[in-house]
């Protein structure tokens, strides 16, 4: 009799093992299952919030995220690779599910993603590619097609044989790389001259500024200035309006930026790419739920990609090129800006 008790408690034992085991995914964590009322908890650590997308990616990520029944942690760096570090760090301590990191600088965080794999949290890169880490997922643009767009609108424009001035974002964000690269192709195939090439160090725009107050015999020869975003257009078209140059000098940027767009109708920027970060954020938070659930990352945008030592997924979202024919569709018809703001200075050429 007792015998038979023993081996019955031993059999219970072993089925109780064989469930536990099974219910742990190989990443060695719990599966949450929002569900059943157990909150997927995610961090998110931004560059800064200074750039005007930013809060609307963050905004976003965070609204779509808690329909999915996940709460998010959003830390801001502020420009500081040191503090996100940090707030990484943070994130593993506190036993996130997901982190997700718009980082500062694409090749420093390697060791951080490294210790979150050990802790079984899964890591994603949102909109900036970190190198030569195990990450679970980067999302983002076609980069190189930015570039591309801000090359064949200058052509359009009529730059062909001319001088163009570069006026790069953070050489430390590996997007910027990529854009570039795209633009240059263009301006070579063309036989565009590129006078110089600056990076705004931290995405730090008053560098641009700086840069054509300082340089006014170099800017002087310029057809066109390619500025890494609208912020860095901003200050660029002020420094020349300084001059009485705004609007004869050939402007594009990137990120649609409400001033860029009010850039576009007056007629001091030739063109900006729009990225909808809806989409994006939507995108990402829907994949951050996924994995927090261990589950895979299906669909037709789901590609890979080499990221220095490991064959990462993927997900790559089109941009659009922005000008003064389709800013009214784009624009305007996404609800991105209100016609009211974009028209603000020109109201006289406000569409009905
Ligand atoms: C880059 C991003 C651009 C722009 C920039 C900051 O990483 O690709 O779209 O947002 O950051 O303005």
């Amino acid at each position: 009799m007792k015998r038979r008790r023993a081996a019955l408690i031993l059999f219970l034992l072993y089925m109780i093992l064989l469930l536990v085991s099974c219910s742990k995914p190989d990443s060695g964590k719990e599966v949450k299952n929002p569900e059943e009322g157990e909150k997927i908890r995610i961090g998110m650590s931004f560059d800064s919030f200074v750039i005007e997308r930013w809060q609307r990616d963050r905004d976003v990520f965070v609204s779509t995220a808690k329909e999915l029944g996940a709460e998010v942690n959003v830390q801001n760096a502020n420009g500081n690779i040191e503090e996100q570090k940090k707030q990484i760090e943070y994130f593993i301590q506190k036993g996130m599910d997901v982190i997700v990191i718009i980082c500062i600088d694409s090749d420093d965080l390697k060791e951080q993603v490294q210790k979150a794999k050990e802790a079984g949290i899964k890591i994603i890169a949102y909109d900036r590619l970190i190198v030569d880490a195990d990450v679970d997922l980067y999302i983002t643009f076609d980069n190189e097609k930015v570039g591309t767009m801000m090359g064949d609108a200058l052509v359009g424009a009529g730059i062909s044989g001319g001088n163009v001035l570069m006026l790069g974002g953070s050489a430390t964000d590996n997007n910027v790389s990529l854009v570039e690269r795209g633009f240059k192709k263009v301006m070579q195939e063309n036989d565009v001259t590129i006078l110089d090439s600056i990076h705004a160090e931290g995405w730090k725009a008053e560098v641009a500024g700086d840069y054509i107050y300082d340089h006014m015999d170099v800017v002087k020869q310029a057809d066109a200035i390619m500025c890494g975003n609208d912020d860095i257009a901003s200050e660029a078209v002020h420094a020349l309006a300084e001059w009485k140059m705004a609007g004869s000098i050939l402007v594009v940027g990137q990120d649609a930026d409400l001033a860029a767009c009010q850039r576009i109708v007056e007629g001091t920027q030739v063109m900006t790419v729009y990225k909808s970060v809806e989409k994006l954020a939507q995108r990402a938070a829907e994949c951050a739920v996924m994995l927090a659930k261990d589950e895979h990352i299906e669909g037709e945008d789901v590609a890979s990609i080499n990221n220095g030592n490991y064959e990462i997924p993927y997900v790559g979202l089109e941009p659009i090129s922005v000008n003064e024919e389709n800013i009214n569709e784009v624009i305007i018809g996404s609800g991105f800006h209100l016609k009211e703001d974009v028209y603000l200075n020109v109201p006289g050429k406000m569409p009905e």
